[in-house]
């Protein structure tokens, strides 16, 4: 079985500061302590783009340090936060095809692990996947008849949340007739971008979205295209399951601190004591 972990939207900067009030550095550590703790046997960890929000050397750097500590293989890819150039100068082991985009290809156990690039050359939020890319993309799923799962930056699919249906694949259609072809054997699209868990099915596809590390985007399906409304649910990161049969993801709230008790007593009683007492709800929920 096939295990990887899946972090998006660290949205690191330097110097220990925080963005909307929170240390990003300190939630990355966070997470990389849990990693450590409870899925070292993890195969690979994934982050699907936004790891500088200024896109800075110093941002990366932080990055490089945080991740140095994990003993898997790491891939880190682009998002429309992040600088292409300054990513594969200052982080070591970021893979570029060979026209200098950061994608890569990774077979494994479950299947072909396709990375993409998804970040659009100019002043916009929004993504692309260009014809250069589209070829490698080609390429690599006519050379191998192995099951794919792939992973980006940006969905390639409309939401129903509009500030951010505006700032997705903007190709997405020319992205879909690459796969078209081998729709058979593309089994899930993971990728980041939103900052919200959603999870379901793009013309056969299966996808998962989760939460950043940082700040969150509120669930409000009412607000204008002009509108991002932000909040702070819980920072999470995936942990998935894969093998030739099935795709698990899950989500792990890893800084959630509320009691864990067992919820069927070994006499075989539910937990009625602990129900009444932590109806109040006195617990530090978030650190
Ligand atoms: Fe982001």
């Amino acid at each position: 079985m096939l295990k990887f972990i899946h972090l998006t939207d660290i949205h690191l900067i330097s110097g220990g500061r925080r963005l909307y009030g929170v240390s990003p550095e300190r939630r990355l550590h966070a997470a990389i302590d849990s990693i450590l703790e409870e899925h070292g046997d993890a195969d690979f960890v994934v982050f699907t783009g936004d790891q500088a929000h200024w896109g800075d050397d110093a941002s990366y750097g932080v990055l490089s340090d945080a991740i140095g500590r994990l003993d898997m293989p790491v891939k880190v890819l682009m998002g429309n936060h992040d600088h292409r150039d300054v990513l594969l100068k200052v982080v070591p082991g970021v893979e570029a095809d060979a026209n200098g985009f950061v994608q890569s290809a990774l077979d494994t156990e479950a299947g072909r692990c396709l990375f993409l690039d998804t970040k659009k050359d100019t002043a916009t939020d929004a993504g692309e996947y260009c014809e250069t890319r589209r070829a490698w993309l080609r390429e690599r799923l006519e050379e191998s008849d192995e099951p794919a799962m792939i992973f980006m930056h940006h969905p390639p699919l409309k939401l129903g949340l509009k500030g951010m249906d505006v700032i997705d694949l903007l190709d997405s259609d020319a992205f879909f007739d690459v796969l078209e072809p081998h729709i058979g054997k593309i089994r899930h699209i993971f990728f980041g971008h939103v900052h919200r868990p959603v999870s379901g099915n793009w013309r056969g596809i299966g996808f998962t979205c989760i939460r950043g590390l940082n700040h969150q985007l509120a669930l409000d399906l009412r607000a204008p295209q002009t509108s991002v409304p932000g909040n702070f649910e819980p920072p999470v990161y995936g942990v998935v399951l894969a093998d030739r049969d099935q795709i698990v993801a899950h989500l792990h709230e890893f800084m959630d601190r509320s009691p864990r008790f067992e919820l069927v007593t070994p006499d075989g009683q539910d937990g009625k004591e602990y129900s009444l007492n932590m109806r109040h709800g006195d617990w530090d929920r978030m650190t």
